[in-house]
């Protein structure tokens, strides 16, 4: 049994990925086997409704001066924070007057607009390197770990927030509760807190598995953030669903009481209940889902091997540290994987020291057939390696089923 992080309730795992390494620890020499690892395993509290895995590795293991996750990577995410940005802009009415605060700005992909648009704003962000590149862009940025201890500091030189937002970090963090507690207290009164996050219901209903690594604690749905928000004497105000990672959500918090509440929110909690995503027995056959794309893929990856076809996969994505990992993949079956990221270029991915090597290789090295690990990214890489891909080359994609392009 374990202790639910959101209402202490205890609760069994419905899932057992065995022993992961960090997600993003792509090491610059091959890595012995008995590295660092964890045990992962994910499991829902019937009581709240939080998705949750059971233990994860200490925060400054995956938030550091190598942070290899750089968010502008890609053009498309560009673009859907650009527009984030105006439409909170247009919502609360911003302007040089407002303060909006991002806790995990990474490289500045999200404020980069408010700096654009004359808004002050101001990034939180542990991982330094990325830090350094939001700063480049002249966002300014406290380099450190957003909890409600920070809070007291941050209004000792700037004021209260009339928008705090979080893309892609809520989820990342079980202290969750000091996280409701600092953003309650930095918030205005009328200001709003909004949050994406790869969203529950799309991983359960295409069998995402690998959005489940070290640095994604919670799946959220509005059940559970809803709940989360009560305890906080927050109200989840409107919900917003986004094609972003696969299938995410968009949730906007206030004070309680303060704003109108969209009907978006209640229906989709019913929705929720009715595919059972309030239910323990719905993510029962989760596991055997995720066993039934291992069995095709390793069987479709060892045919391509002993017919002597070129494999080679295509984004060093978080996820596929779990998918090598939990699947057993290994340079015999995938030869290597093309990345845009400088600094993940010549490492080795995480425990399978699968080498990482820069995209500007990837026409020359003549493939025959391309896992696509950033397949949440697929109609963007697709578009763009068209004509390539066209002359006798195909794509592999596991999400929602093993598929041959
Ligand atoms: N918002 C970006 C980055 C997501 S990656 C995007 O959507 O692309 C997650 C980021 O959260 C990392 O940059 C990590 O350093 C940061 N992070 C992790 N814990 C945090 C915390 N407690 N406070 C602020 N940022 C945090
Ligand atoms: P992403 O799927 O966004 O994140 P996560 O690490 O959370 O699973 O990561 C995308 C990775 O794919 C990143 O390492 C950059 C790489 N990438 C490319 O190599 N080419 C591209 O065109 C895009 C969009 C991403």
């Amino acid at each position: 049994m374990s202790k639910c992080l959101i209402c202490e309730n205890n609760f069994k795992p419905f899932v057992d990925f065995g022993n992961m390494p960090i997600a993003n620890a792509f090491a610059k020499k091959v890595v012995s086997k008995d590295n660092y690892t964890f045990r992962m395993k994910v499991g829902f509290c019937e009581n709240c409704y939080m998705v949750q895995l059971i233990e994860q590795p200490d925060r400054e293991k995956m938030f550091h001066e190598n942070y290899a996750f750089f968010s502008s990577t890609s053009n498309y995410m560009k673009e859907h924070f650009k527009s984030l940005a105006n439409s909170i802009a247009k919502f609360q009415g911003l302007n040089k007057d407002s303060f909006v605060v991002e806790i995990g700005c990474n490289d500045g992909i999200l404020l980069e607009n408010f700096v654009f648009d004359g808004i002050p704003c101001l990034g939180i962000e542990p991982s330094e390197n990325v830090a350094r590149v939001a700063k480049s862009k002249g966002i300014q940025v406290i380099s450190d770990f957003f909890d409600k201890s920070i809070v007291e500091d941050v209004l000792s030189s700037y004021k209260r927030a009339d928008v705090i937002i979080s893309a892609n970090v809520m989820c990342h963090i079980p202290y969750i509760h000091s996280i409701f507690d600092g953003v309650k207290a930095l918030l205005k009164e009328d200001g709003i807190f909004v949050f994406e996050d790869p969203y529950l219901g799309e991983v359960i209903d295409k069998t995402s598995f690998d959005q489940i690594y070290d640095e994604h604690v919670f799946l959220f749905s509005a059940l559970s953030v809803s709940t989360l928000a009560n305890m906080h004497e927050l109200e989840l105000i409107n919900v917003e669903h986004q094609i972003t990672h696969g299938g995410s959500m968009r949730y906007t918090l206030a004070h309680k009481g303060i704003k109108k509440v969209s009907e978006n929110v209640s229906n989709l909690i019913i929705k929720e209940k009715k595919i059972g995503l309030d239910k323990r027995h719905s993510y029962e056959g989760f596991a055997k889902d995720v066993d039934k794309i291992k069995c095709d893929l390793i069987l479709v990856l060892k045919d391509l091997r002993d017919r002597n076809k070129k494999v080679v996969a295509y984004g060093a994505t978080s996820k596929s540290t779990t998918v090598i990992n939990y699947f057993g993949i290994t340079t015999d079956l995938v030869k290597c994987i093309y990345d845009t990221t400088p600094i993940k270029h010549y490492t080795f991915s995480p425990s399978a020291n699968i080498p990482i090597l820069p995209y500007e290789e990837f026409r020359q090295s003549q493939p025959d057939y391309v896992l696509l690990f950033a397949w949440n990214h697929a109609t963007e890489i697709m578009r763009k390696e068209k004509s390539y891909m066209e002359k006798d080359k195909h794509w592999i994609t596991y999400i929602p089923k093993v598929e041959i392009h």
